[in-house]
C-alpha cells in the first residue's frame, strides 16, 4: 500500500536537503562553510530576497529532524524559528531555551509518526535531515516531495544523502530553479503518491 493511500488527509512531507555535486550533505567534521557562497556568480540565476524567504518559510507547518541533526542544529543556532519541530530518537535529549516550547521527541514507528501525529495536524510537513531519518522514510515510502539544493561544489568525502538501501522509484520533475549564487534547486514528486497528496 502505497503512503497516499494510508493519508487521505492530503498533507505534504517534503524532502528538504542541501547537497554538493557528489551528494555530500556533511563534512565529516561537520563544517558547514562549504554551505556559504563563493562568489562566483551564475549570470542566467535568480536571487531571492530576505523577504521572499522569510513568506516562503511561513508555508512550512513542521519540521522532523534526526536527532544528530538536531544537535548539530542546537550548536550552529536553532534555525527553525517557532514553527512546530518534532525530532526522532530514542534518547532522552535536553532542549535549549530557544527551542523548547516548540520541539517534540518521538520514537519508533515512522509511518505511524506521518500517519497518526503530523497530518492530522499539519499539512506542509517537511523532513529536513540527516541522511538516516531521510533514507527511513524513503524506504517506507512516506515521502511526497523531495527539494533537492546542490550547491556548486565537490566534497569528496563526507556523508552521503542517499545510501543503496533505497528501493527504485520513479520520481516526477515539477520545478528547477537556479540561482546567482550557482545553487540549483530540483523539486522532485513522487508519483506514486501524487493522486493523493498534490499541492498546487
Ligand atoms: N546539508 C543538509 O541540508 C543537512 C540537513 C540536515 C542534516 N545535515 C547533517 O547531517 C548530519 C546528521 O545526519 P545523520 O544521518 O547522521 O543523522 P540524523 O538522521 O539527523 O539522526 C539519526 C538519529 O535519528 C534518530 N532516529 C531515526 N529514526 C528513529 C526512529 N524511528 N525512532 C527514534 N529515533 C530515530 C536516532 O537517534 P538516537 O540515536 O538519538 O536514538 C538516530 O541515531 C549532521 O551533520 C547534520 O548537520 C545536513
Amino acid at each position: 500500500m502505497s503512503h497516499g493511500e494510508l493519508n487521505p488527509r492530503r498533507s505534504t512531507v517534503t524532502l528538504h536537503m542541501v547537497a554538493s555535486i557528489d551528494g555530500i550533505i556533511a563534512k565529516k567534521d561537520n563544517s558547514v562553510s562549504w554551505l556559504d557562497s563563493s562568489g562566483d556568480v551564475y549570470e542566467k540565476g535568480v536571487s531571492v530576497s530576505e523577504e521572499e524567504a522569510a513568506a516562503f518559510v511561513k508555508i512550512i507547518d513542521c519540521f522532523v529532524l534526526g536527532s544528530r541533526t538536531y544537535e548539530h542544529a542546537l550548536q550552529l543556532g536553532w534555525p527553525y524559528g517557532d514553527t512546530p519541530t518534532v525530532v526522532t530518537t530514542s534518547r532522552e535529549l535536553s532542549t535549549s531555551p530557544s527551542a523548547k516550547k516548540t520541539v517534540e521527541f518521538y520514537s519508533g514507528d515512522l509511518r505511524r509518526l506521518v500517519d497518526e501525529i503530523l497530518a492530522p495536524r499539519y499539512k506542509n510537513i517537511w523532513l529536513v535531515g540527516g541522511a538516516m531519518l531521510c533514507q527511513s522514510f524513503l524506504r517506507l515510502g512516506l515521502v511526497d516531495e523531495i527539494r533537492l539544493a546542490i550547491v556548486p561544489v565537490l566534497l569528496g568525502d563526507g556523508l552521503r544523502l542517499f545510501d543503496n538501501s533505497v528501493p527504485e522509484q520513479r520520481w516526477h520533475l515539477k520545478d528547477v530553479v537556479a540561482y546567482k549564487t550557482g545553487v540549483v534547486e530540483l523539486l522532485y514528486r513522487n508519483q506514486s503518491n501524487q493522486s493523493t497528496n498534490s499541492q498546487p
